[in-house]
């Protein structure tokens, strides 16, 4: 099966990197809107725009089914999307749900961009699920920034994290949830600021479950033996992948070494 996952940007690696674990199989086109990134500062009429763009062109190069590898384009596309094309269209959100239903009692904060935070999707979400108040909401949009620039451990990027999570009080939270398909990356600076017993939560492997269950296909058994990540480069599921920036194709070596890079970062702090 050919399956296109698409962000504006690196975010998205997270996502086809937990599908590498638990869908080694398939094969998977990979987009990432570099051109127009950072999705999260644009207005949503600019974000649908391209969303019809990368879908189309994703739907040209074969794929029968698409991940939405981006909260803040899903916010604000995900039905358009859905009405318009006629495959499996997924799309992610703030994995509030697992926060509240897993946690007790202590708040738990959401981080994401301006998009996602201000559109009605994540507002209706908490509606439902947050019946006792917990959550909180921060936009980090900074963070996308520093991730496009592969700046993941700097000094300045703990201080950026430190300076928004300043007005609150760190013990008074249980979970962090990644809001942001490229606030993964940055798992071991917050973990700096929040301390081991915080959960951080992200929504790739529910993203991957249920794309499995859409497609009827079968999860692997044995997600940490079968894919190789190392740093020796070889890493067999990007051979069944086809990684495109905004429509141009990825086959440049420096470029491809680039994703290699972002994998094993990906790799390193999976299960922060
Ligand atoms: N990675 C995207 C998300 O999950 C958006 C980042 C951006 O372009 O602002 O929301």
């Amino acid at each position: 099966m050919k399956i296109g996952i698409f962000d504006s940007g690196i975010g998205g690696l997270s996502v086809l990197h937990e599908a590498y674990h638990y869908l080694p199989e398939q094969n998977y086109i990979f987009y990432a809107d570099t051109k127009h990134v950072p999705y999260g500062l644009k207005t949503p009429e600019q974000i649908l725009g391209y969303t019809i763009g990368i879908t189309e062109f994703l739907l040209d190069k074969g794929a029968e089914a698409i991940v939405v590898a981006c909260n803040t384009a899903t916010s604000v596309a995900i039905r358009e999307l859905r009405k318009r094309y006629n495959i499996p269209i997924l799309g992610m959100e703030p994995a509030v749900k697992p926060a509240v239903e897993g946690t007790e009692k202590k708040r738990i904060m959401v981080i994401a961009t301006p998009v996602t935070i201000r559109e009605d999707k994540l507002k209706d979400l908490l509606h439902r699920v947050d019946e006792h108040h917990r959550v909180d909401l921060l936009p980090m949009p900074g963070l996308v920034e520093f991730a496009e620039r592969a700046e993941f451990d700097s000094e300045d990027v703990l201080n950026y994290i430190k300076k928004q999570f300043a007005p609150y009080n760190m013990d008074e939270y249980c979970a962090l949830v990644l809001g942001c398909t490229h606030f993964n990356y940055f798992k071991p600076a917050y973990r700096q600021i929040f301390g081991d017993e915080t959960l951080l939560i992200d929504g790739n492997y529910g993203t991957v479950r249920h794309l499995a269950e859409v497609l009827g296909l079968e999860i692997s058994k044995t997600p940490d033996n079968e894919v190789y990540f190392e740093d020796t480069h070889k890493m067999l599921c990007m051979a069944n992948t086809e990684y495109y920036y905004s429509e141009i194709p990825i086959t440049d070596e420096r470029e491809l070494e680039r994703l290699r890079i972002l994998h094993n970062r990906l790799e390193k702090v999976r299960k922060n």
